[in-house]
């Protein structure tokens, strides 16, 4: 088996190390030797530690896709163009494809997975969701004789190691935030994980895989974490939570929730004790109930094992013949309906407030008067002691409430001006 490699950066170079490393291992289990022949990248120069020699390196990726001698193209360029175009000119070439692009798989991947499914070639894709986590293989095919209900996931490790320094070391967002940047775990320009859309096309993938809908980035409800401040942090465990950001999905007799945002689990859930940069994933599943897959989300190395994991069940399935490329969604792409998506508005939920309140007497009853006027019902208050602030903090937790009432009630608490500030509100996932 031949393989092309498009992109020799960190995760394409942890690729050519394990295909070296394990060369022996690799060619017992699959009975025949995986034999790297090309890489493109455009800065990418000789390497003896590598065994990367002049004569595997091309520039010209278009025509390294097409080579007659080349069985399956690993595409770890990143990013949406060249990619999409590359890929679907392997396709069209015969070859199989593995992939870790979620971005371009999350908003391409209609046309990403009909174009492999019509040139009966196959995909792997499951470096794109957790890194060396294997769930994607795990929803497509050990979950695939049951009903899934929801998916939680931490799958971004840039901001659950933000938020672990926030809660562990009393560091507020901006340092937090700095101190990822110093030990590599956040780009120079991290907008893509802390605004929340790299979760949110994860979500996309593990949401066509739990539910047999194509959901697109812009249908997924997506905040990022940099409005979580040390208070909220603080209260929350007081109340017995910790805040991730998670990405949650589910299917509610058919209408799809699916959003990211900052979210209290209780402490005691195996999801909060998920620290650092690690990733991990709840499945709650009708007959077999909850599972939970966990490890490293990211790196070089996590990253390339799923890399050539995929490599591998490919390279079985070409060696077995084209009858055996199977359904890389777990679905028949006939199956796949449109998602059907419940609005924000619709969402059930528990809620924890923090209003800044003036600090005069009756403010406490006159904001729980108006969340009940609106059917929210209160679990617990807080209320701080008088200080010299001109405001007090107060918390509260909510019963489960429709977000349409929350919205309207916080609303109406703003303009009776018994707060200072916006209020604050974080979604509360306790059935988990
Ligand atoms: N890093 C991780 O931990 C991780 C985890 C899961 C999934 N992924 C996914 O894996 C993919 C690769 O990520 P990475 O972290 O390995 O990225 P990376 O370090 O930036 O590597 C990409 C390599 O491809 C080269 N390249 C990009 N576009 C090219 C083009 N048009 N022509 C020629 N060369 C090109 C880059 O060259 P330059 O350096 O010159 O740009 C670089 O050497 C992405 O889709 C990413 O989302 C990464």
């Amino acid at each position: 088996m031949r393989i092309a490699l498009l992109g020799c950066g960190t995760v394409g170079s942890g690729v050519v190390k394990l295909l070296r490393r394990n060369r022996e291992l690799l060619r017992e289990k699959l009975g025949a030797p995986l034999d790297l022949v090309g890489i493109a990248d455009r800065s990418l120069k000789p390497d003896s530690e590598l065994g990367i020699t002049a004569r595997l390196i091309t520039r010209d990726a278009a025509a390294l896709v097409e080579r007659p001698d080349v069985d399956i193209v690993v595409e770890l360029f990143g990013g949406y163009e060249p990619a999409r175009s590359l890929i679907l000119r392997a396709f069209r070439a015969g070859k199989d494809v593995v992939t870790a692009n979620k971005a371009l798989l999350a908003g391409h991947g209609e046309q990403i997975f009909r174009a492999a499914a019509r040139a009966g070639v196959g995909i792997g894709f499951e470096a794109s969701v957790g890194g060396g986590v294997p769930v994607i293989r795990t929803l497509r095919e050990a979950l695939a004789g049951d009903r899934h209900r929801s998916v939680h996931g931490i799958v971004n490790g840039t901001c659950n190691s933000i938020l672990t320094t926030m809660s562990e070391r009393g560091d507020d967002f901006s340092e937090a935030l700095a101190e990822a940047q110093r030990r590599g775990l956040a780009e120079a320009d991290p907008a893509l994980d802390i605004e929340g859309h790299d979760s949110a096309h994860k979500l996309c993938l593990l949401v066509m895989l739990a539910f047999g809908v194509m959901l697109k980035p812009s249908q997924v409800h997506t905040e990022g974490i940099t409005h979580v401040t040390q208070a909220d942090i603080v209260y929350a465990r007081e109340l017995g939570y910790a805040i991730k950001l998670l990405a949650i999905a589910k299917d509610d007799d058919g209408a799809i929730e699916a959003r990211v945002h900052p979210t209290m689990i209780p402490i005691r859930n195996l999801l909060a004790s998920v620290r650092d940069a690690y990733n991990a994933i709840n499945v709650q599943s009708e007959a077999l109930g909850s599972t939970f897959y966990f490890g490293e989300g990211a790196g070089q190395m996590p990253t390339a094992t799923a890399v050539i994991a995929d490599i591998l069940d490919i390279a079985r399935r070409r060696i077995a013949g084209p009858s055996a490329r199977g359904f890389p969604l777990g679905y028949p792409l006939g199956a796949l309906r449109p998602a059907r998506i419940k609005p924000m508005s619709d969402v059930v939920c528990e809620y924890y407030l923090r209003f800044a309140a003036r600090d005069r007497p009756g403010v406490l009853g006159a904001i729980a008067s108006v969340l009940g006027r609106n059917g929210i019902s209160l679990v617990s208050v807080i209320q701080q002691g008088r200080g010299v602030e001109t405001t007090v903090p107060v918390i509260m937790r909510t019963h489960e409430t429709r977000e349409r009432n929350l919205i309207r009630a916080l609303r109406q608490i703003r303009t009776r001006r018994i707060v200072e500030a916006a209020p604050v509100f974080i979604r509360i996932e306790d059935r988990l």
